[in-house]
């Protein structure tokens, strides 16, 4: 988001972060190094669970695309405090700060693990909602809040579920960085469990797109995947293939939290946002594989 908007000198483009450890913060900083140089690019360093310095900040802004986040399904199962305070608290903390402060919009960056126990798929934005972690339940409560405040106190949101998400920049713990990594040092690549557990993959850009069409129109929450889902043995070949690599595939134990399968139903963002993915998954893997290679992850 913050690459698109800065090529726009009419956008003063404000990056928030509180550089948190949970990996390591130099990745974030290389991640944001490029945008330094664009005179409408200003770095704030933060936290969103402190509330006064947030209402300090929050003049003259207009959108904000919420990503801030402690994310990471297994971190949550064992620590469940933190992505409360940080996913549900912070963004508690960002609404009601927002809702004083003129903002135009709240993108809220939400998750597919809102869904949790599967009763159907694809997931439809109707699907129920139970959650089998700690860090679901905080991108649920999270989704509540946006969407009350709207309802409440009339501060425009909406809530993008994303599905797994890939490509450059990409958190260095998912599978596919790890996968690519190994893969393009011919190491071992170990799968969680037996492999069968299926994922719906959703390229970077693709993100980005949906979230410059919901800051436009929409409310409520929506879907946002590539629309596909394939088993995370199938991710595994797909990446020694794409790598030309020699690994061969290691099993240990599922992990507890994970959900068994993603898949998602993306009419209604298609229908009400306009928005379609459009990098499959071999496109989006060459891609990211270059990227690795370029900047020898
Ligand atoms: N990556 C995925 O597959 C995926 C899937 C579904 C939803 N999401 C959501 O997308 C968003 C981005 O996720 P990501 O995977 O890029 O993770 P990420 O950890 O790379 O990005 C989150 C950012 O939030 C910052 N942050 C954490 N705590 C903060 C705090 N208290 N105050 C301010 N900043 C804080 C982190 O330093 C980090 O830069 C998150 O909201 C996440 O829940 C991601």
């Amino acid at each position: 988001m913050t690459e698109h908007f800065l090529q726009d000198p009419e956008c003063k483009v404000i990056c928030f972060d509180n550089f948190d450890d949970y990996y390591n913060p130099l990745v974030k900083k290389r991640n944001i190094e490029p945008f330094a140089s664009y005179p409408n690019f200003t770095l704030i360093k933060g936290d969103i669970r402190d509330r006064p310095f947030l209402k300090k900040i929050m003049i003259d802004i207009d959108y904000i695309f919420h990503e801030a986040a402690q994310a990471g399904v297994r971190i949550s199962v064992d620590d469940p405090i933190k992505p409360h305070e940080v996913n549900a608290t912070g963004t508690l903390n960002l609404l009601e700060t927002a809702k004083d402060a003129d903002v135009k919009k709240i993108i809220n960056a939400s998750s597919s693990s809102v869904y949790g126990k599967m009763k159907y798929l694809p997931f439809d934005e109707a699907h129920p909602t139970e959650p089998v972690s700690p860090y679901g339940i905080s991108k649920l409560m999270a989704e509540h809040y946006c969407r009350v405040f709207q309802e409440l106190y009339d501060l425009k949101t909406v809530s993008l579920r994303y599905f797994t998400v890939y490509g450059p920049r990409m958190r260095p713990d998912l599978a596919i960085h790890i996968f690519m990594h190994r893969a393009l040092h011919n190491e071992p690549i170990t799968i969680f469990g037996d492999g069968t557990k299926s994922r719906d993959f959703t390229y970077m850009q693709d993100i980005v797109e949906a979230n410059i069409m919901a800051m436009k129109k929409g409310f409520g929450e929506y879907n946002i995947g590539g629309g596909y889902n394939i088993t995370v043995q199938q991710l595994a070949e797909k990446i020694i293939a794409v790598a030309r690599s020699t690994s061969k595939i290691t099993y240990e134990k599922a992990v507890k939290g994970d959900a068994e399968h993603t898949s998602a139903n993306i009419k209604k963002a298609e229908k009400e946002l306009g928005w379609i993915p459009k990098i499959t998954i071999d496109e989006g893997l060459e891609i990211y594989k270059k990227w690795i290679q370029q900047y020898q992850l």
